[in-house]
């Protein structure tokens, strides 16, 4: 089997990582990966193929950032070149990025099957680029992978043929348990900036309905200034631009607000393991942060992963100066209740990436993955 996979930002590195390596352990599918281009500093995309071991893309189709449609149009572009000439039997697509929805929608118009990976979640929120892209992404697959019973309903829901949808946990979870011990041994990110395991609060933001609206963000950088603890915050590019356009530099100059660059994959798991709380508006670092046992605050008016809210160690606190700080508050004043309680992790025990490459081979040997096979002639 020829598999092309199709990714471009950093999420979907790690999201793949576990991926690429079982892909790596079978002779029976020849795996190729296209890269788009969408993240390109070394620290948002170069850092994860070293840390992670992973083979380099083969092509990378440098389209970098700019608007929306101008940048899906790049890809899409670039994409279907690339396929032409190499007709693979399937395009793989992990996520909600531009990246998901150019390789989904290039691979399906030359009738190539899509398997989306971490596919059926939904926000609702239609000011998300996201949620665009994974309901599009969804509805151009021949394989559906889903990481809970939640996603399955939401695609059930929508019409989608059940014997398309494969059910699994998390391949996040893999990736995260893979390398949670290798980030302890190795990383020294607690020592470089001179914080102390859990006596500070790790801070990530970077979605485009709260960093580009001058209110919302200005919103959540005044709350972080009456928040006491010290707050690490690896500045996601995004964001950095934003403050900067914005001319409010001013709110991060507390000396308890550590800004740095984003790191890699096993500096960022070892800051989420030893955060006292994570506060963050990431799709991924809400799972990561129930994996690794540690409370969260999801700065968002809502999440796709309602698991975490359930299980009552996510909390949406939106952007609201107030509920921010008071969440901080509340979670500092029960932390015996989040130290006591039992963790069961509801995307699943870690070898979901194993399964997920089986029934790929099994779907794709049997037929299954045939975009025709519906097709009486
Ligand atoms: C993208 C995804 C988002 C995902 C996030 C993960 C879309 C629509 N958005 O958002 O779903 O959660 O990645 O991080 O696909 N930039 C750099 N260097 C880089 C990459 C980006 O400086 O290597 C800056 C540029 O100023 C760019 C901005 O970040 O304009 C936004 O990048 P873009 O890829 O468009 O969206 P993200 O916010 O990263
Ligand atoms: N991450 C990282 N370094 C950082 C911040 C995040 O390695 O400085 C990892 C994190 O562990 C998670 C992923 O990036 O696996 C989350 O990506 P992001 O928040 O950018 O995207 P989202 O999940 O919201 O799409």
């Amino acid at each position: 089997m020829k598999l092309f996979v199709i990714s471009g930002a950093r999420p979907q590195f790690i999201k793949l990582s576990p991926i690429l390596q079982n892909l790596n352990l079978t002779s029976e599918i020849d795996y190729y990966h296209l890269h788009t281009g969408q993240h390109y500093d070394s620290y948002m995309s170069e850092v994860f193929f070293e840390e992670l071991d992973l083979k380099a893309p083969d092509i990378n189709l440098q389209v970098k950032s700019t608007k929306h449609g101008e940048q899906t149009s790049k890809m899409i572009s670039g994409i279907e070149e690339i396929l032409l000439q190499e007709r693979p039997d399937a395009v793989l697509v992990p996520g909600d990025t531009n990246s998901t929805l150019a390789g989904g929608l290039s691979a399906s118009k030359l009738q190539i099957p899509v398997i989306h990976l971490e596919s059926g979640l939904r926000s609702y929120d239609y000011r998300m680029p996201e949620e665009i892209n994974r309901r599009l992404t969804d509805h151009l697959s021949r394989m559906l992978i889903t990481t809970s019973q939640t996603a399955t309903k939401n695609l059930l829901n929508e019409g989608i043929e059940e014997s398309w949808i494969f059910q699994t946990g998390d391949t996040m979870v893999d990736a995260i348990l893979r390398n949670s011990e290798r980030a302890e041994t190795i990383s020294s990110i607690l020592e470089d900036i001179s914080v102390k395991k859990k006596e500070y609060l790790l801070l990530t933001l970077h979605r485009q309905e709260n960093v580009d609206i001058k209110e919302r963000l200005e919103s959540i950088l005044t709350s972080l200034n009456q928040i006491e603890q010290n707050i690490v915050f690896p500045m996601h590019p995004r964001t950095k631009k934003m403050v900067e356009k914005f001319d409010i530099q001013s709110y991060l100059t507390n000396e308890k607000i550590i800004t740095i660059d984003p790191v890699g994959y096993l500096d960022f798991i070892k800051l989420e393991k030893h955060a006292k709380i994570i506060l963050t508006d990431s799709g991924g670092i809400q799972k990561e942060a129930l994996t690794l046992e540690v409370p969260c605050l999801t700065l968002r008016d809502n999440t796709e992963w309602l698991e975490t809210i359930e299980m009552g160690v996510n909390k949406l606190v939106g952007a609201k100066e107030n509920l921010i700080v008071s969440g901080v508050n509340d979670i500092l004043s029960n932390i015996s209740k989040y130290e006591n309680m039992s963790w069961k992790n509801p995307y699943g025990d870690g070898l979901s990436s194993e399964k997920i490459v089986k029934e790929i081979l099994s779907r794709y040997n049997s037929g299954n993955l045939s975009i025709s096979s519906n097709i009486m002639l």
